[in-house]
């Protein structure tokens, strides 16, 4: 019998996980389905239990529900989890504890790996201090780099640094407002955009331009909508090494095939299908 897995979401309409993981499941010969189901806060824990009654193989979370998870008493989360404070994806484990995992900063991490940047020890300006930001942040922290957070509200800046400070590497984590940006930038290694700024319809505006962007950084933008974003076409303007928010999407997506099905998905065949989603 099909094993079910699926997200669930609120608008969960527009979800580009369904297309990754079936393409992948059919790659594998693997007699499985993904489904986005809508799901509102206030069901969320039937809607998990309901899921791991009918023997689902596994769940992703997104927008609303991520942070709402951590709460629920049928979700034991694992570290990482807890210390960023939302849960992406959900395992039924065979003894039948449900667990949640965040596998957004490990799909980040993933990503930089890939353009082959070295991650220890490295200087990274993560931009914003949202969901995303917080687990780049906490999983980059916990990998050895020196992170510095900015944001256009200040305070959110500097009291998510201070959270990573206090859990991950005591002082190595900073946080400020936008004023420094272009300072920050030129000691920099790594810009990270994860605020709105660039996203469909605010297409044109951007965390920074080449008046601030510098040849030697490599500038990852999570924001996938549109593929190409201002702040991608600034950085390469100005000699950058780019990283597309794709990447995030398909890694952090990869991740949480392996930890419910224990195998190596193929990832070139879920970044394919999710470019030819989003172009279609
Ligand atoms: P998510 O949880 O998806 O990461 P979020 O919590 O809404 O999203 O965070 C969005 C981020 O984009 C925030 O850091 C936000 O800055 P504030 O904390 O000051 O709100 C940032 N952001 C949104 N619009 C922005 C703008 N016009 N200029 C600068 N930063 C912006």
């Amino acid at each position: 019998m099909k094993r079910v897995f699926g997200v669930f979401g609120d608008p969960i309409g527009h979800s580009l996980s369904p297309a990754m993981h079936n393409a992948a499941f059919s790659a594998l010969g693997m007699d499985c389905i993904y489904h986005a189901f809508r799901v509102r806060p206030e069901k969320l824990e039937k809607a998990i239990l309901g899921a791991e009654a009918m023997g689902f193989g596994g769940l992703n979370l997104t927008v609303p529900l991520k942070e709402a998870a951590l709460k629920l008493n049928c979700i034991k989360p694992d570290p990482l989890a807890e210390r960023i404070g939302a849960i992406n994806t959900v395992v039924f484990e065979k003894a039948g504890e449900i667990t949640g995992y965040n596998t957004d900063g490990l799909g980040a991490k993933q990503a930089l790996l890939d353009a082959a940047v070295e991650i220890r020890g490295s200087k990274i300006v993560v931009a914003g201090a949202g969901g995303a930001a917080r687990a780049i942040a906490f999983q980059l922290a916990a990998d050895g780099a020196e992170i510095t957070i900015i944001n256009r509200t200040e305070e959110r800046a500097i009291e998510l640094a201070r959270e990573i400070s206090a859990s991950v590497f005591p002082g190595r984590i900073k946080g400020t407002g936008l004023s420094g940006l272009k300072g920050l930038l030129r000691e920099a290694d790594i810009l990270i955009n994860t605020t709105t700024l660039g996203m469909h319809p605010n297409i044109d505006t951007a965390i920074a331009t080449s008046e601030e962007l510098q040849s030697h950084l490599t500038v990852f933008d999570i924001v996938y909508n549109p593929l190409e974003t201002r702040l991608l076409r600034e950085a390469k303007a100005t000699g950058a090494k780019t990283v597309s928010g794709i990447l995030m999407l398909v890694y952090q997506g990869a991740e949480a095939f392996k930890l419910w099905t224990g195998i190596e998905p193929p990832v070139e065949l879920m970044k394919k299908t999710v470019l030819e989603a989003l172009q279609a």
